[in-house]
């Protein structure tokens, strides 16, 4: 009775951000319980080899061009897709950076303008093209925050920007209005918010910035603060991200779930 309730066969997803890190992670998880994916992400050969990487273990995907922050792409992409597959039934919003992180009165405006572009313009630029194309409903949108999105952290240095933790808190608040205005077409919005997931790309400029002693700090503090004291992979958040898009999380919408190690739960 239970063993199809995470299946995926027959339905469309797109995943932004597909090329590398936790959206790739998700592209594979979505295609292996059955999924055709799209995906999204502005580096179409990452893209590409992440929709290779799906087909080589027998899933259903394909590379889309798309720069999230830039209307004109985010409408063209959508077009292709309406063209090709008339629908969708999951969008997982999950492309997004981080820039170099100074505490906020050092924080430059143009960096501020270029994270909210990614992060919280990008997800609404794609989220009402996808709607459109999952009305009449049912269909499951998932929004990548982060749990710098719920609470502050300053270990001493450089951890987030300020722009960084307030796209998530917005991306917070994107998902819980999506889920009230279409609960009663049966579309569901919800967000998850990683702790520190590492092997992926995020994060990059910072460390960059940063002196050796200075990551040393960071990655210290950071491990100290996780009650598992150890950080994530990509790959175990992809449970949790089939869990929403499948039929067994139907009545679940409008919420937000840490998968962090203990982070929000408890008091390191
Ligand atoms: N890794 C973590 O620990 C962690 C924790 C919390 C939240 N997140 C969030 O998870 C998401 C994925 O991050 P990641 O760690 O996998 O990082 P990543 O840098 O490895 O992957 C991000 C992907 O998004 C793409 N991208 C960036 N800007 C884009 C744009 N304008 N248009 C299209 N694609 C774009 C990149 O090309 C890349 O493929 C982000 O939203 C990030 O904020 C990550």
């Amino acid at each position: 009775m239970f063993e199809n309730l995470f299946r995926l066969d027959g339905k469309v997803a797109v995943v932004t951000g597909a090329a590398n890190g936790l959206g790739r992670s998700f592209a594979l998880g979505l295609s292996a319980f059955g999924a055709t994916v799209i995906c999204a992400d502005r580096n179409l050969d990452g893209a590409d080899e992440t929709a290779s990487l799906a087909k080589q273990s027998r899933g259903k995907a394909e590379p889309a061009l798309v720069d999230v922050a830039d209307e004109t792409s985010v409408d063209a992409m959508w077009t292709k897709i309406a063209e090709s597959h008339g629908r969708i039934d999951i969008l997982i919003n999950n492309a997004g950076i981080n820039t170099n992180s100074m505490r906020t009165h050092e924080y430059s405006v143009a960096d501020w303008d270029r994270l909210m572009a990614i992060n919280l313009r990008g997800v609404f630029l794609n989220t009402r093209k996808g709607l459109a194309l999952m009305l009449p409903g049912p269909g499951s949108i998932i929004n990548v925050a982060s749990i710098l999105g719920l609470r502050g952290f300053w270990p001493g240095s450089p951890a987030g920007s300020i722009s960084y933790s307030a796209s998530k808190a917005g991306v917070i608040g994107f998902t819980r209005q999506v889920a009230a205005e279409y609960a009663v077409e049966k579309i569901r919005s919800n967000a998850i918010a990683p702790g520190w997931h590492g092997g992926t790309a995020l994060g990059a400029e910072r460390r960059a910035a940063a002196s050796a002693e200075e990551i040393k700090t960071f990655e210290q503090a950071i491990h100290a603060r996780i009650p598992m004291k150890h950080r994530g992979v990509p790959d175990d958040l992809v449970g949790l991200v089939v869990y929403l898009a499948s039929d067994a999380s139907h009545y679940m919408t409008g919420q937000v779930i840490a998968h962090d190690g203990g982070w929000d739960g408890a008091v390191a």
